[in-house]
């Protein structure tokens, strides 16, 4: 089965009315009867992998499901997507791209020659520049242009160049640095980079500029704001820019015309897509926090999971059989939406960050070859910490009219505080999962002594899926296992899909307008509103009027 399978639609297969007939069926059971009748189902739905413990067992499946969702990956050539992802082919068919993030984690000196090149080569040599920057910073050995040494980084970037290092530098704050303060910035609202620059001393602040393409609207004004503070306040000198920024980025011309010095410039490649870049240069201020050996060991975490996804029978692939639990909820059982509680403080930016992960991926309407899709695709990804989520939306997610399915992520040691605490966090994680899938029945109300008429009001129904995802504690590695555990289901639920799951082409339009609209808005003379939508140009003028700018 060669892939990419471009135009054809899974719809066509068998195994697709399989699966609906199927759904159509277990719609007339429950999890809790499926436990009945299969009482190894929860030592069979639990599967292994690097340090996490996997339960799938509370899901809507049963093994005949399993059975024909692998028999739909195999004949919509998930092998073979998988060998072409390692094997560089250029399966970012719309950019013309190899898609090697799992480049970015092979082990030191292994080999994978894409053109003529050897990648891990290349990956070695930029992360032994970003270990020698990186240490130089952290022993002080690397300094401000007035001679002291750095004691904030402030990362600038949005999207992949922001939510990644963002995300993992709050999770392993526990292994950082304590004598540097990271920051990070991302939105155009000039409020966000003021508040920085309020917080920031000049002479112990290192800006890293952090963009794939150097040229987005958002980083590139941040940045220009930065740079502008640190020349007013140190000087304009040359020397300035080079002891208080350096960049992260593909485009290293622009890198330089921007003044930054190449020393301390740190490349990557256009088979790396933004939002699988973390563990790229892009991971370069989380680098400095945790330093280069704790970094090596997030970037194992990853292989690790590489090393599963690509050797493991389907049937026993972890990241797959996410993937295709995320296809059945979706295309067979009408799920709209799926939560993502981490039961970590520490991963309160996880599901911003899976966010971008899953949606910019996935959120697709056309197949390979252009053609139309005629079922759905990437689900919308939301969620929050747990307890906190608890006490906000969970009423919902037990009682209300929406099935979504959650993922639960709990981690057996605390990373700080009263290690008791921890017990009870995870109490409150699997009690959570099992009250979703277990309910609670009406006799179990009327032995409790509730009042009949409060019945339907505290009837809990049960039957909602949920995967609980146990590691032992929140690590660098931990967390690389974990992003490479979502970063293989996206591959497998587009492949599934048929989509390209690496390119972002829907972005496109609102950026192109935005540049355009700059103008209207911000004139000191009557904007040219001919060709604008009336909604646009009215709106325009409104903010024209408060702003105290003429229309007339
Ligand atoms: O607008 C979407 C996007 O292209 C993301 O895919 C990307 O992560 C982000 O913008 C930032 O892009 P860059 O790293 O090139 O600044």
């Amino acid at each position: 089965m060669a892939y990419p399978l471009l135009g054809r639609s899974p719809v066509e297969l068998d195994e697709w009315s399989e699966l609906k007939r199927y759904a159509a069926e277990l719609k007339g059971t429950t999890i809790a009867q499926l436990f009945v009748d299969d009482p190894g189902r929860s030592e069979r739905l639990k599967l292994s992998v690097g340090p996490a413990i996997v339960d799938f067992s509370k899901n809507l499946i049963d093994s005949s499901v399993v059975g024909m969702l692998i028999r739909l990956a195999r004949l919509r050539g998930l092998e073979d997507a998988i060998d072409a992802m390692w094997a560089g082919q250029r399966i970012n068919t719309t950019e013309n791209r190899s898609v090697l993030h799992v480049a970015l984690r092979m082990q030191r000196g292994s080999k994978l020659m894409v053109g003529g090149v050897d990648v891990v080569a290349e990956v070695d040599s930029v992360l032994d520049r970003m270990a020698d920057f990186a240490t130089a910073v952290r022993t002080g050995v690397f300094r401000g242009a007035t001679g002291k040494p750095i004691e904030t980084v402030v990362n600038i970037g949005i999207g992949g160049s922001y939510l990644g290092p963002e995300m993992a530098t709050l999770a392993l704050q526990e292994y950082a640095i304590r004598d540097i303060a990271f920051e990070f910035v991302s939105n155009v609202d000039p409020a966000a980079i003021a508040s920085i620059i309020e917080r920031c001393n000049p002479e112990t602040t290192l800006f890293v500029v952090a963009s794939k393409t150097f040229t987005t609207l958002e980083t590139m004004t941040n940045a220009g704001a930065a740079r502008q503070w640190i020349l007013d306040q140190l000087g304009d000198r040359e020397d300035v820019i080079a002891h208080h920024f350096c960049a992260v980025s593909t485009s290293l011309q622009l890198v330089s015309d921007f003044g930054i010095d190449s020393r301390n410039t740190f490349g990557f490649w256009d088979f790396v897509g933004g939002r699988y870049s973390v563990d790229s240069a892009v991971g370069l201020s989380l680098m400095i926090a945790i330093g280069p050996e704790r970094f090596r060991s997030f970037l194992a975490g990853f292989a690790e999971i590489d090393a599963h996804m690509r050797s493991s029978p389907l049937e026993s692939n972890v990241p797959v059989l996410m993937g295709l639990l995320a296809v059945w909820y979706r295309n067979f059982w009408g799920a709209q939406t799926q939560a993502v509680l981490p039961y970590s403080e520490r991963l309160r930016r996880l599901p911003a960050y899976l966010q971008q992960l899953v949606m910019e991926s996935n959120g697709k309407s056309v197949r390979l070859d252009g053609s139309g899709v005629e079922y759905n695709t990437g689900a919308v990804i939301w969620g929050e910490p747990g307890t906190d989520g608890q006490h906000a939306f969970y009423q919902l997610m037990h009682q209300g009219t929406t099935l979504i399915p959650a993922d639960f992520i709990l981690f057996a040691e605390p990373v700080a505080g009263p290690p008791g605490q921890q017990d009870m966090l995870v109490a409150n994680g699997l009690a959570q999962s099992a009250a979703l899938a277990f309910g609670r029945s009406d006799a179990e109300l009327r032995d409790a002594g509730i009042a009949e008429e409060l019945i339907p009001h505290k009837r809990m129904p049960g039957n909602r899926p949920s995967t609980v995802l146990l590691f032992p504690q929140l690590t660098p590695r931990v967390l690389g296992s974990l992003i490479a555990l979502y970063e293989h289901s996206v591959f497998t639920q587009g492949v599934i899909w048929g989509i390209n799951s690496f390119d972002q082409w829907g972005v496109e339009l609102g950026k192109e307008m935005a540049a355009r609209l700059v103008g209207p808005l911000a004139g000191a003379k009557p904007p040219d509103l001919a060709g604008m939508d009336a909604s646009t140009a009215s709106l325009v003028a409104e903010y024209r009027h408060l702003r105290g700018r003429p229309n007339a």
